[in-house]
């Protein structure tokens, strides 16, 4: 595409006119929008970048180690694993309440990249993978208190140094169509660009109760069986988001001979245009009921599962 191209021809220049050859640090989730942030930049600028992961033991089957294979072996880049499960684990023992949920992760997760950065020595750049529409939902219309959602890309120290001309942030311009374009040019597998949404939160605002890590590996499981699924038929393509929701209720099974009383799997799978508004996704019986039962049958504590059939207004996406 020759747009793109041309897109980052111009970016890599632009870039390595401003860092010129000192070194950047660049926060790095995995997902799509700062995957393609540190794909552009290490074209630009090589081993002067380092990325940063925290592992908050919240994260999808796999993800972690897919994180390091990608980045490592696949691409080159220096990367620094931060495992701080126990830490998150601990931070949010007892906690059940959805926005005290949000506000300890969120917090967490910027002490553990801000005590990485400092034990790397000075970077004199940071990078993050704002979009577009990160940048108009964190500014405010009416004044402090009307802004639309803080974005912890914009918390204060990262205003300080924006201010310093010390943040790099090269898909600021771009939408997501955009930026999944522009991976293409960047050479980055497609499957990658094509995933759903994940909130930043992990798994915690999918389980609905205190998190605990018995209750994420539960979660984990049925989740990783559901993804599975839904590529294994065609269906992944054909929703926008699916997640496998944890309910802190029991109910009474039957196994073989014997009385089970375990908990519940509920499956959150949407079609929507832009998160915005979305309907529940019109799955196939034969699909949901290969997803039921390979979920009761291969995870324990679990023996049953029920479908959300709840649109997006009144119920949200996610269930917390
Ligand atoms: P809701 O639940 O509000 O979700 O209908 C809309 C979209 O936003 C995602 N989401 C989040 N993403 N951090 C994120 O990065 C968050 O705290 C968060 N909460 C919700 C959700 O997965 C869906 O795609």
């Amino acid at each position: 595409n020759w747009t793109m191209s041309r897109f980052v021809e111009e970016k890599i220049s632009e870039i390595r006119a401003q860092v010129k050859g000192e070194r950047v640090l660049l926060g790095l989730s995995g997902g799509v929008d700062s995957t393609v942030t540190a794909k552009l930049l290490h074209d630009a600028i090589g081993d002067q970048l380092t990325c940063v992961y925290v592992d908050t033991g919240l994260m999808r089957k796999g993800e972690t180690d897919a994180v390091r294979t990608r980045f490592k072996k696949e691409f080159g880049i220096k990367l620094e694993i931060v495992d701080a499960e126990s830490r998150f684990m601990a931070a949010l023992a007892g906690v059940d309440e959805p926005e005290q949920k949000r506000k300890i992760i969120g917090k967490l997760f910027l002490d553990e990249f801000a005590a990485k950065a400092k034990e790397l020595g000075h970077h004199e750049f940071l990078a993050q993978g704002t979009l577009y529409t990160d940048v108009i939902e964190s500014v405010s219309v009416k004044g402090p208190s009307q802004t639309i959602k803080s974005h912890h890309n914009r918390v204060q120290g990262v205003l300080d140094m924006i201010k310093a001309g010390r943040v790099i942030e090269p898909l600021s311009e771009l939408f997501k169509d955009e930026v999944r374009r522009l991976g293409l040019a960047l050479k980055i597998n497609r499957n990658l660009l094509y995933r759903h949404p994940f909130p930043g939160p992990g798994l915690a605002i999918r389980i609905l109760t205190a998190v605990t890590r018995e209750n994420v590996a539960t979660l984990r499981e049925a989740d990783a069986i559901m993804l599975d699924e839904l590529k294994t038929s065609g269906w992944y393509e054909k929703v926008w988001q699916a997640g496998a929701i944890f309910l802190p209720v029991r109910s009474v099974g039957v196994m073989g001979d014997n009385r089970t009383y375990e908990n519940v799997i509920a499956l959150r799978l949407v079609t929507s245009e832009d998160g915005m508004t979305a309907d529940f996704a019109h799955l196939p019986y034969e699909v949901l009921a290969k997803i039921a039962s390979r979920i009761i049958n291969e995870v324990r504590g679990v023996n049953r599962v029920v479908y959300d059939i709840s649109s997006k207004p009144p119920a949200t996406i996610e269930w917390e």
